[in-house]
């Protein structure tokens, strides 16, 4: 938990609600957290969930866990601390543009149960979507398309997740992909279905 530094502080409510941007949009916000290890398919399933999202005529946005770094959290590493900290700024974010009426989907490792039940504490109700993106530390060292599991294996990388960093999966998440054994359509199609199933695609 981050300390609140600032005193004198005050929350203001808005005259356009939450609510009036749902009506407007014609669908709810949300934020729809994939998590999993490194190459385990959640940057890719979260784009292509985006794009049949879009086609449908829904307002979205993604958040993608090497671009995040190169920016808001740019002096951030990899360190269990930094790690939480990365999550915890990421959920904030998410948490202002699910608001703003976006459903925006998260694609971190994010490793941490702890970390990623602090986002869901902060969300209302039904608007914390977790999806574990599963596939086993052995498929993901195969596709290895960044070339990092490899380097892991040769010392090159410490505190790599899933070779000598831990990858806690969530107990209870919304939805498991089997990313082991489908493919990245049939898996986007899940989730898409699974949205609409929870009625997040209408008002
Ligand atoms: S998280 O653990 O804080 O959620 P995040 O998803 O933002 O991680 O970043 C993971 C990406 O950073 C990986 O896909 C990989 O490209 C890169 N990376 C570099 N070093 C590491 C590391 N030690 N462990 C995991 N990923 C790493």
């Amino acid at each position: 938990m981050a300390e609140q530094k600032a005193t004198n502080v005050h929350w203001h409510d808005h005259k356009v609600a939450s609510a009036d941007r749902k009506k407007l949009n014609g669908h709810k916000g949300a934020v729809v957290w994939f998590t999993g290890l490194s190459a385990c398919g959640k940057s890719t399933i979260a784009n292509t969930v985006d794009h049949k999202l879009h086609e449908l005529g829904k307002h979205t946005y993604i958040l993608d866990g090497d671009n995040v770094r190169m920016g808001l959290n740019k002096n951030l590493g990899f360190s269990a601390e930094d790690r939480a900290e990365n999550i915890r700024r990421i959920g904030e974010v998410a948490k202002l543009f699910a608001d703003a009426g976006l459903i925006t989907l998260t694609a971190f490792i994010s490793p941490y149960r702890a970390d990623r039940d602090g986002v869901r504490a902060l969300m209302p109700e039904g608007e914390f979507i977790e999806i574990l993106v599963d596939a086993s530390i052995e498929t993901c060292e195969k596709r290895d398309p960044k070339g990092l599991y490899k380097k892991a294996r040769a010392g090159e990388i410490k505190g790599f997740t899933g070779i000598d960093d831990p990858y806690e999966a969530p107990e209870k998440p919304e939805l498991v992909l089997d990313s082991n054994n489908k493919g990245i359509d049939e898996l986007a199609d899940e989730v898409v279905a699974f949205l609409k199933s929870k009625g997040l695609l209408s008002v």
